[in-house]
């Protein structure tokens, strides 16, 4: 069991890993990236990550390297840190450059993988559920840095996770200006009324997540429709079940909303049905052959 990072076209241990102080991805956070794990050492949902990290890289216009470059990458890194079942982090930064903020100043893309340990919430976060804080931070508009691009400028989540852990909460839920829920700090949230499972549309301004995807397919195969839509905070407040989703959480259900306990349990019935559905896909993946 090891932590291997691909840089440089070299794969290295964590103490040689070093990238240049030059280099935008850390002057700016001026990078694009994708998280994700493996299932019976096989990538979950590899190609949906690898199709949203060009989506990313398109909409700040960054320059991906190669694609056979980026998948011999992970395969070389995943190989030589031989975990059991691994967490897997791709980014690409616009490369190093004179220090100044123009994007014609970088000199091409650096290209860095991380394979290490997975690390999977508790069996008791599973068992029991999580507590989520709708808090004051703001998701950022589509018209600043656009929440659908899975950039390394992670500030805006970064102070909406601390206002969450200040008032001693796990996860903080974001909403955009005009006060509709938008998503975590770095998860999606869905929740369930009745018969009715929901989740901030896509034109709140949000990331695309490629487990909430998953969840809405895994969803309509047990006969349940969720809706993509509008949702104020009191929605949430009151829902009987609430969840998240991220691909390394998977599906994570949500016990306290700003303290209160939602009245369906956690995980309530349905939550409960569709982690089991997710469990089920991820041995799925990692039965293939
Ligand atoms: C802001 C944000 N929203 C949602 C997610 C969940 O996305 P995915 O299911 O693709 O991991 C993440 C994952 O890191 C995230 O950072």
């Amino acid at each position: 069991m090891s932590t291997r990072i691909y840089i440089d076209g070299q794969v290295t241990g964590p103490e040689e890993a070093k990238i240049s102080i030059f280099d935008r991805g850390f002057l700016y956070g001026d990078s694009v990236y994708e998280v994700l794990r493996t299932s019976r050492g096989h990538l979950v949902d590899f190609e949906r990550h690898l199709e949203r990290l060009q989506r990313s890289a398109d909409g700040l216009a960054l320059r991906l390297p190669d694609v056979a470059i980026v998948r011999s990458a992970i395969r070389d890194c995943l190989a030589a840190a031989d975990n059991e079942e691994s967490y897997l982090r791709i980014v690409v930064t616009r490369g190093c450059g004179e220090v100044g903020l123009d994007t014609s100043l970088a000199g091409g893309p650096t290209l860095i993988v991380i394979a290490k340990p997975l690390v999977l919430p508790s069996d008791e976060m599973y068992a029991s559920g999580v507590a989520v804080r709708l808090v004051n931070v703001q998701r950022t508009s589509a018209k600043a840095v656009d929440p659908s691009v899975k950039s390394g400028n992670y500030l805006n989540n970064i102070l909406a996770l601390a206002e969450a852990k200040r008032a001693g909460d796990y996860e903080a839920i974001m909403c955009d200006r005009e006060g509709w829920i938008a998503e975590g700090s770095s998860s999606n949230i869905f929740l369930v009324e009745g018969e009715l499972i929901s989740t901030p549309n896509l034109s709140v301004g949000l990331l695309a997540g490629i487990t909430r995807q998953r969840v809405i397919e895994l969803a309509a195969g047990l006969g349940l429709r969720v809706e993509e839509t509008r949702l104020l905070p009191e929605r949430l407040r009151d829902a009987d079940e609430a969840f998240l989703t991220s691909s390394i959480r998977g599906v994570l259900p949500i016990a306290l909303v700003d303290g209160k306990a939602l009245r369906g349990g956690a995980p309530g019935k349905t939550s409960a049905a569709i982690m089991e559905q997710y469990q089920a896909f991820l041995s799925r993946v990692g039965q293939a052959s």
